[in-house]
């Protein structure tokens, strides 16, 4: 473990981007802009997570990973699509001697990388508006959340830029840079769709919030693994979704209208 002079020359020098905000040591506090604490409070993280396993996707520089293994828990694995060094995440968990795992793994592939395992604490902030695929990542988010267990999902959404569809199920697509001038942004929904989207994918609302409260542009919604298959399992025919389910489970075979 750094000492404190350590941690302040750390946040100093690093070559890496600080996109997260958090304390590395009780004073030292690394400038990004994604509060970690905040996102921690919105998502009711519990302060005591010994017994639980937690998974964070699209960990950046590891702030919330860090925490989550602060608060106890068992076993903590952070995954990004970059490898560690991108962000600096090897670095400080030298720094910090922390045992948190590092998963280089896209959410796409997450359910096979990870053969099968579930996690009780399961974070996925700040990633859904960056995928051309949302909905299969909501797909997976459910593959890898143990039943029992709970996901955030913290993203971008619309409801400032399309105020008079707010409360509809609606997405913008931003082609190219259109979405605050990033070209790997693809879609914002609308909070409204947010929801619908993540229960169709297998989640139970716990609750959703959304922020700036007039005017949304972001939001995190907590939820808990319906029992049984997801939703869309029931009624879809959809291959290659269907691939992996039992014969047992199938719904019963479509009709062809
Ligand atoms: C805006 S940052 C969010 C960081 C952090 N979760 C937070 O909220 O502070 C998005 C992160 O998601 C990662 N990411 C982007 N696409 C991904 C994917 N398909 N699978 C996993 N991670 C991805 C990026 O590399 C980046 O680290």
């Amino acid at each position: 473990m750094i000492s404190p002079e350590q941690a302040r020359s750390l946040v100093d020098e690093a070559e890496f981007v600080w996109h997260q905000r958090f304390e590395i040591l009780p004073g030292v506090t690394t400038p990004g802009s994604s509060d970690i604490g905040w996102l921690m409070t919105h998502a009711r993280t519990p302060q005591d997570l010994r017994g639980k396993t937690a998974l964070d996707i699209g960990t950046t520089n590891g702030g919330a990973a860090f925490e989550l293994e602060r608060r106890g828990a068992d076993r903590v694995l952070a995954v990004d699509v970059y490898g560690p060094e991108r962000f600096g995440f090897d670095v400080l968990r030298d720094a910090l001697g922390s045992t948190v795992e590092f998963r280089q793994a896209s959410i796409y592939e997450l359910p096979q990388a990870l053969a099968g395992e579930q996690f009780d604490v399961v974070f996925f902030w700040g990633v859904l508006y960056h995928l051309r695929h949302p909905m299969l990542a909501l797909d997976n988010l459910h593959a890898v959340t143990r039943p029992g267990g709970e996901a955030t999902i913290e993203t971008a959404v619309c409801d400032h830029e399309i105020p008079e569809l707010a409360g509809e199920q609606y997405t913008r697509f931003y082609r190219a840079d259109e979405l605050a001038s990033d070209p790997s942004n693809w879609f914002a929904p609308t909070t409204r769709l947010l929801q619908d989207w993540c229960e169709s994918s297998g989640f139970e609302t716990q609750e959703i919030v959304s922020w700036p409260t007039e005017a949304p542009a972001r939001a995190m919604l907590r939820g808990t693994p319906v029992d049984g298959l997801p939703e869309y399992l029931e009624i879809s025919y959809e291959y290659p979704l269907r691939a992996e389910i039992q014969p047992s489970q199938s719904a019963a075979a479509p009709s062809r209208d």
